[in-house]
Parts: structure tokens; C-alpha cells; sequence
């Protein structure tokens, strides 16, 4: 397949650019600098500059013998506590975005595939759920509604398949988060969000391991899928679960607890929301129709390789002394 691929330098756009390659799938990459190009092209895809929000550099980028197109772009927020605006500027990336990609059409297009997020379903009572149930957006996820609803009703008109594979929280080693959270964690200031007298009320997640992640959407390519698929591990667990488990795995010092009410005044509403808010979700679907399996089928797995990739390449070294203080890009 050619496959053109936008955020081909993010935590999971250069999975994707590196499984697929090595799948022989001839890739093209969409980039914003020469570090961008250098990283696409060390992982075996061509390079080309342009920006999703700039319509005519897309038309410059993009094939016309382009069969596939992911939609991995994004800017999610970088600050403790995001603003509206920041939120409206990564709705753009999203939407815009996909706008712009549908306009070039290339005339070879069978399928286009967008990451999307299992939490823009989340019940509100935090019950389970699956493909099958309402979405609940809110202003961190409505971006992610509007772009699958778009991309379903522009396939039920134009020829082309449409894939929205929403993913659980990411984790890798390389992701910007998840070394975060070993830092602070390592200084012991990477506070247990919520949940009440002994963790009773501790909401489950889903997460799902960058690597896992990314083979999903190779299985989706390969099988020229359709539809919506929940791509997360086998084990809904919770936040406090995982990260008192990465503590262990870095000998950082226990975490502590905070109220909920408290942890607003620091990471807003919507942060403090994403980890008390319960997301139980299953993967049955991808499982059964695409036979994708994780390779890491619970954090348990995931993050002990997380913390091993650390230890090896130097970002890390498990002692409390020491924290990670350089970005070191492993996949
Ligand atoms: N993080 C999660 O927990 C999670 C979970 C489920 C789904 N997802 C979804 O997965 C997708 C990928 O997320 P990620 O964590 O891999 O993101 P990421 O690491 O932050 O990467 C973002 C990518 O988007 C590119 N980009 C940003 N603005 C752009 C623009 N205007 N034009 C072209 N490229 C642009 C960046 O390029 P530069 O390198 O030039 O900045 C980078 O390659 C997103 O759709 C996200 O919503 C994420």
C-alpha cells in the first residue's frame, strides 16, 4: 500500500511510519522541519514538508497514487492546565485538518484512518462500554467527535473506507507524558488524583501501549478495514494502580493522594476529569474482526518495558537521586 501519513514524527505517527515500512508498505511522512525528515526517512519513508492547515502544501505532499491517508496530527495541550484556546487550536489540527486531507482526494484513495480517543465515550454513570454506545464529548474530546462523525458521512458518500480507531491513554517510553510521569514521580510530586477512603472509589481506565497502538492501525490497513474499533490493553485499571506500580518499577517513593477539588486549582477541570472519570472499555471488537492482539496486554507488561527501555538507554536509571533529564527517542 502507499500510505501517506500526517504527525509522522509524533509518539505514535513514527510507530506507524516504522511498522509499516517494515511491512514493505511504501510510506510517505508529513513533516514541519529537517529533524522531522531525518527522524521519517531514519524509519525508512520519504519526507515531505507541509503543515495540515495549509491546504496547498498538502496538495504539494500528497501522491496522486496515495492509497491510504492516517490522520495522526495533533497538538494536544502542553500546559498543566490547558485553555480554550489551546483546545480550539488542537480542534483545528483535528478537524481543519482532516477537512484539508479529504479536499486533496488523491484518485487512488481506498482508505482513510484517524486516531481517535475511547474517552469521547465515556458513560456518564462509568459504566463499560463499547463501539456500539453514545458519545459523551466534552471540550477536550470535541474536536475527536466532530472529525469521526465527518469522516463517517463523507464515506458514506466518496468511495473510500473509513477507519477510526480510538485509542486508550498512550504510554511508551518515548512519550512525552509518560516521561513526565516518571520525573516527577521520581521526586515524589506526582500526586494520586481522587478517589476517596482507600482508593474505593477509584475510576478504571483504559490504556494502551504506543506499540500496540500502532500495530492496530497496520492490522487495519492490511485488512482494509471500516468502521470503529476501540484499540486498548486487556485490563481497565486505575490510575493509582499504575502509576503506585511505575513507582515500584522506578524505586521512586510511594505517591501520595490529593482531593480531586484540590488538584483543579493546579491541572483544571478537564486534566483532573481524564483521570477520575471511570473508562472501562473492551477490545473485543479488534480482536475478533482485524485479529490484532497487544503485545502488552496490561500496563503490567507495559510499563516494566517502558522502565527497561529507560534503564537501557540512560534516561533513566531507577535511583531516587537521579531523574530523567534528556529526551531520548526509542521506539
Ligand atoms: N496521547 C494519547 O494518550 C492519545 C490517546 C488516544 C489517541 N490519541 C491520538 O493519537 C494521535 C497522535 O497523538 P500523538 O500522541 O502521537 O501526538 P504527538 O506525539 O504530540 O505528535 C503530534 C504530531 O503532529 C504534528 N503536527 C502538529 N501540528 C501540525 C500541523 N499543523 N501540521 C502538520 N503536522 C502537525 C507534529 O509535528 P512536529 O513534530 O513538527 O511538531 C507531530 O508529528 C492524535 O490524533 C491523538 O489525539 C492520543
Amino acid at each position: 500500500m502507499k500510505v501517506f501519513i500526517t504527525g509522522a514524527t509524533g509518539v505514535l505517527g513514527r510507530r506507524l511510519v516504522a511498522q509499516l515500512t517494515t511491512h514493505g508498505h511504501e510510506v510517505v511522512g508529513l513533516v514541519r522541519d529537517d529533524a522531522g525528515a531525518d527522524l521519517v526517512e531514519q524509519n525508512g519513508a520519504i519526507a515531505r514538508y507541509g503543515d495540515v492547515l495549509d491546504p496547498e502544501t498538502l496538495r504539494q505532499a500528497i501522491d496522486d497514487d496515495t492509497e491510504v491517508i492516517v490522520h495522526a496530527a495533533t497538538v494536544i495541550p502542553r500546559s498543566p492546565k490547558p485553555s480554550k484556546d489551546e483546545w480550539a487550536q488542537n480542534g483545528r489540527v483535528r478537524k481543519t485538518g482532516m477537512q484539508n486531507l479529504l479536499e486533496t482526494a488523491p484518485s487512488e484513495l481506498k482508505q482513510v484512518l484517524f486516531p481517535s480517543v475511547v474517552w469521547v465515550a465515556r458513560q456518564p454513570d462509568g459504566s463499560w462500554f463499547d463501539e456500539t454506545a453514545d458519545r459523551y464529548p466534552d471540550r477536550a474530546t470535541q474536536s475527536a467527535a466532530e472529525v469521526e462523525r465527518l469522516l463517517q458521512s463523507r464515506a458514506a458518500v466518496d468511495d473510500f473506507e473509513a477507519v477510526i480507531l480510538r485509542c486508550g491513554f498512550f504510554y511508551a517510553a518515548d512519550a512525552r507524558d509518560t516521561r513526565l510521569w516518571g520525573e516527577k514521580l521520581l521526586e515524589g510530586e506526582l500526586p494520586i488524583v481522587g478517589g476517596g477512603l482507600l482508593g474505593q472509589q477509584d475510576a478504571k481506565l483504559s490504556f494502551v501501549h504506543v506499540d500496540d497502538a500502532a500495530s492496530a492501525f497496520v492490522a487495519a490497513i492490511e485488512a482494509n478495514a471500516n468502521g470503529l474499533y476501540h484499540v486498548v490493553d486487556d485490563e481497565p485499571v486505575s490510575g493509582a494502580a499504575f502509576f503506585e506500580r511505575l513507582a515500584e518499577l522506578l524505586d521512586a517513593p510511594e505517591p501520595r493522594r490529593i482531593p480531586g477539588w484540590l488538584a483543579r486549582l493546579f491541572i483544571g477541570k478537564v486534566n483532573v476529569n481524564g483521570f477520575t472519570s471511570p473508562m472501562p472499555t473492551t477490545n473485543e471488537k479488534i480482536k475478533t474482526e482485524l485479529d490484532w492482539q497487544p503485545a502488552y496486554p496490561s500496563f503490567e507488561e507495559g510499563l516494566k518495558q517502558v522502565v527497561e527501555s529507560w534503564q537501557t538507554n540512560g534516561t533513566v536509571t531507577g535511583s531516587r537521586e537521579e531523574s530523567i533529564t534528556e529526551t531520548k527517542i526509542s521506539i
